[in-house]
């Protein structure tokens, strides 16, 4: 899709479609009060017959008939003018950019819809336009081989605007642009199958991403793993015929020799459970075992591209969790890189085997600050469902920066307690610390399994069992696989630079 911004006047624009947005409970207005007006007064006469609500996600396509150069007009609700937000102008986006997709429109303009607040000046406008455009209308489709009929895709977006805010328009569609690549990148790697997304197809995807974009990236074999004392790593890569790789990408946007920020994501390509088999419905989800992996990989190509002025480096253990004949077993005990000894009661909690060491190797390397992103419990889905990510954290105030950037990017996060009474679960009878803390609290007693392995490193662990698959299409949701927390991720870096 190419997106550009024209200097022009929306009702005289040429096109498939065009956008205009209107409030909840109120009458067009602006752009929207032109159009209305060249359609003699159509877009009013719908919102007084309640036809037009201008709730969020609402899109009413109306058909000009000549009246105007667009073959269509979109009414594009936008909620509440109190609630109105960057998220609420993307999510409305998405929606009608899929609604006119159904129609075959191939050609929108729009206008910078809910700018003139000050909370969306036209450059803010103009990202949320973009990643609703470009997040919405995403699509899998890699493996399809048969091409469908009447297969018609969005292949222009158009935003008008007066020429004092042309410029800003196109600063906003650049930066959406660029964080709506790497969501979808992320997505792509999640929804690709275990057979194909394999730990060594995400080292070469991040070796190709260092070659594009200047990142230096190196990636350890087992025998490196080992003489590093990778235990966790090799302890779940045992069962499994595909070799293990441990992938490290680095960033150097700074000239002062400081880590500012380490990214950690679990890389599990498939969890089978490992001896502790997983029941086999749904089974089939846990290709995507990798999405905190294939999030801190992309996140940090998109920090590069948006040159942040801080050093990040991406951190990603991958491996199957495999139930083969060298396979780890329940009762088995690893030795993590920091040496601290874990006793495994289930196979199946092999996230935070495999984070351990990456952990370990984050504060090793001197990180003032790390985050680590996984799809880690069950647990988390049963507390939360699947609107916001677990957010767990050792320093508050880093807590409270990655919440503000989650918000900013419409990915939600919660916050759960990290009490020391909850270290108890996971204390071990014959190692330092066993890798079930019990049926309750799950989510939590995860984090605290993490935490033994940060030090006083400030942390932050997002928990996106939840959130990283969607089941429905939902405002800049898809089907399948989300990109949670990409974007996050990279307003914080961007934050803190
Ligand atoms: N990858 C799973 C967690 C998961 C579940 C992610 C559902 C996405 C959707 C993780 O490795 C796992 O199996 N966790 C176990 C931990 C338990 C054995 C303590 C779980 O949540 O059941
Ligand atoms: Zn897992
Ligand atoms: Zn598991």
């Amino acid at each position: 899709m190419e997106i550009s911004a024209v200097t022009g006047d929306i009702a005289t624009m040429p096109a498939g479609a065009i956008m205009v947005g209107v409030l909840e409970g109120e009458g067009p207005e602006g752009e929207a009060a032109a159009v209305d007006q060249a359609l003699e007064g159509a877009i009013a006469r719908l919102i007084s017959q309640g036809e037009i609500k201008g709730k969020q996600g609402e899109t009413t396509v109306i058909y000009s008939l000549g009246k105007l150069p667009a073959a269509r007009v979109a009414v594009v609700g936008l909620g509440k003018r109190a609630e109105l937000s960057m998220d609420k102008v993307r999510g409305a986006v998405a929606e009608a950019c899929r609604t006119l997709k159904r129609k075959g429109v191939e050609d929108i303009a729009t206008v910078a819809l809910g700018s003139g607040k000050p909370e969306i000046v036209p450059e803010r406008s103009a990202q949320a336009i973009t990643e609703g455009a470009m997040l919405g209308l995403y699509a899998f489709r890699n493996h399809i081989t048969v091409s469908e009929n009447n297969f018609h895709e969005v292949r222009k977006l158009t935003l008008v605007g007066g020429d004092e805010t042309k410029a800003a328009l196109e600063q906003g569609i650049a930066r959406g642009t660029v964080l709506s690549q790497a969501a979808n990148a992320a997505r792509d790697m999640v929804n690709e199958p275990a057979n194909f997304m394999t730990p060594s197809a995400m080292a070469e995807a991040a070796l190709k991403l260092g070659r594009d974009y200047g990142l230096e990236v190196t990636v350890l074999e087992r025998e490196q793993m080992a003489e590093m004392g990778m235990g966790g790593l090799l302890g779940v890569s045992l069962g499994s015929r595909q070799p293990p790789k441990f992938i490290i990408m680095r960033y150097t946007g700074s000239d002062r020799p400081d880590l500012d920020l380490a990214l950690a994501g679990k890389g599990i390509t498939f969890d089978s459970g490992g001896i502790s088999i997983k029941p086999s419905e749904g089974m089939g989800d846990m290709k995507g075992d990798m999405a905190g992996g294939a999030a801190v990989m992309m996140a940090l190509a998109a920090i590069a591209r948006l040159k942040a002025r801080i050093n990040v480096m991406s951190l990603i253990p991958a491996t199957e969790n495999m139930p083969g004949g060298n396979a780890l077993r329940p009762g088995d005990i690893l030795s993590a890189m920091s040496g601290k000894t874990m006793e495994i009661i289930s196979t199946d909690a092999e996230g935070r085997l495999i984070l351990a060491d990456a952990l370990s190797y984050a504060t090793r390397n001197g990180a003032k600050a790390i985050i680590d992103v996984a799809t880690l419990t069950g647990a988390c889905r049963v507390a939360l469902g699947t609107v916001c990510s677990g957010a767990f954290c050792n320093n508050q105030e880093l807590l409270e920066r990655f919440l503000a950037a989650a918000r900013d990017a419409g990915e939600p996060a919660w916050q759960l307690p990290m009490y020391a009474e909850y270290r108890e679960q996971i204390k071990s009878d014959v190692a330092d610390i066993k890798n079930v803390g019990g049926r309750y609290g799950g989510a939590i007693t995860a984090a605290k399994f993490l935490e033994e392995f940060v030090g006083d490193t400030p942390w932050v662990h997002l928990d996106i069992a939840g959130t990283s698959m969607s089941e429905k299409e939902r405002f800049h949701l898809v089907k399948g696989a989300t990109g949670v927390p990409v974007r996050t991720l990279v307003n914080l870096a961007l934050a803190m630079s």
